[in-house]
């Protein structure tokens, strides 16, 4: 099949665009790097620079390679970074898929993956979450992502043509098992690369937000999959979509560990002493977070291949300790670069401007 992926330059799509080329499937890679990394892109996929607010040249492209299926991971997803500038999180997730929509329209493209997240759950009810528990977002982040959703439903009634599966992924960890790929933002805001920076004695100490919520330990629980389970997922996701349907599905393991029980991990894994401060609780921290996801095992026939915390930790230890400057640090950086440089291409704009005037 060939699949346009957005976002591949990022730490999830760059993932999953390595697996798909394994997998033998013909990957387009649409990214601004405004997050990601050019030497995360993998080198036979096709790669355009450009921004899901520009419909016409995604739209070009998708005619150019003659794309079957659109995987959309491109987004802004840090909820502090959402609540201090909540517009420029709906332009960019909310009013960034609508463009991408269109350009799917425009392309005749019908088949559509979804990367949203357990955030647009909000503060659950009752655990675990399944795909039916009440959706009530509390940051813009989720918010951004909820609005999507909706927006899919409403589209492949509108278009029995069209469908569409939506991926609620909840906490994911590790990088590829042979630590080629990995986790590179800047700066990490997530639990499992913080605690690998101070493994690396890059940072003093990790503050734990809390340890007074009403778990076993007293720190949040939360349901962390590897990113090569999130990969699988997307690959059974693809060949799940039924024209006229918008499927929804959680991506966890089922269960959680604690903030607590990460530390420890980590330590063990990384043989190192983590040194630990307890600051206050984050505003709107849920003490408790986990999937049920029994139904794309159901009906997808997933399995996460990784179930152990201490094996997800290891993977990502792998990335860390051979790549202290993230993608910086790779010796391929000059020849990826060069190599992908000579892919990108700018498409003629008169062709652009025919296929829009013949819509
Ligand atoms: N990492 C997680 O734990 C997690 C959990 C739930 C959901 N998700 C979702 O998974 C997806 C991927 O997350 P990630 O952790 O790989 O993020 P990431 O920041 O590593 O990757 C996102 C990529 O999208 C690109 N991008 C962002 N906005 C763009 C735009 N307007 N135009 C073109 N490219 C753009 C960035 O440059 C980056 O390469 C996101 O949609 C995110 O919301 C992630």
């Amino acid at each position: 099949m060939r699949i346009l992926v957005t976002g591949g330059a990022g730490y999830i799509g760059s993932h999953c665009v390595r697996q798909l080329i394994q997998d033998g499937q013909d990957v387009v890679v649409i990214d601004n790097l405004s997050r990601g990394h050019r030497n995360a892109i993998h080198r036979d996929s096709a790669f355009y620079q450009l921004d899901l607010s520009d419909t016409k040249q995604m739209a070009a492209v998708m005619r150019e390679h003659e794309v079957e299926a659109v995987m959309h991971f491109a987004a802004l997803s840090y909820v502090c970074e959402s609540v201090r500038h909540p517009r420029r999180y709906l332009q960019n997730n909310t009013a960034g898929t609508i463009h991408l929509l269109e350009a799917m329209e425009v392309a005749g493209v019908k088949r559509f993956v979804f990367s949203s997240t357990c955030s647009t759950y909000g503060i659950p009810e009752r655990l675990p979450l399944h795909e039916q528990s009440p959706q009530r977002p509390c940051n813009p982040y989720g918010q951004s992502k909820l609005l999507v959703e909706k927006m899919l439903r409403d589209l492949v009634a509108a278009d029995p043509s069209f469908g569409c599966i939506t991926l609620r992924y909840f906490n994911v960890a590790g990088c590829s098992a042979d630590g080629e790929l990995g986790e590179d933002h800047d700066p990490h805001l997530r639990i499992i690369p913080i605690l690998m920076e101070t493994a690396l004695g890059r940072r003093n100490s990790f503050t734990v937000n809390g340890d007074d919520f009403a778990t076993p330990d007293g720190t949040c629980i939360r349901d962390y999959i590897h990113v090569d389970d999130i990969c699988s997922a997307h690959r059974l996701a693809l060949d799940g979509v039924r024209s006229g349907e918008a499927q929804f599905f959680n991506v966890g393991l089922g269960h959680g560990y604690s903030v607590n029980e990460v530390i420890a991990s980590v330590s063990r894994v990384t043989q190192k002493a983590i040194p630990v401060l307890i600051g206050p609780r984050r505003e709107g921290d849920p003490s408790e977070l986990f999937a049920d996801s029994q139904r794309i095992r159901t009906e997808l026939g997933w399995a996460p291949r990784f179930t152990k915390l201490d094996d997800i930790v290891e993977t990502a230890w792998r990335w860390f300790k051979t790549h202290p400057e993230g993608y910086r640090s790779r010796l391929t950086t000059h020849d990826a670069l060069t190599s992908h440089a000579t892919q990108i291409r700018h498409l003629d704009a008169d062709l652009i401007e025919q296929q829009f005037a013949t819509r």
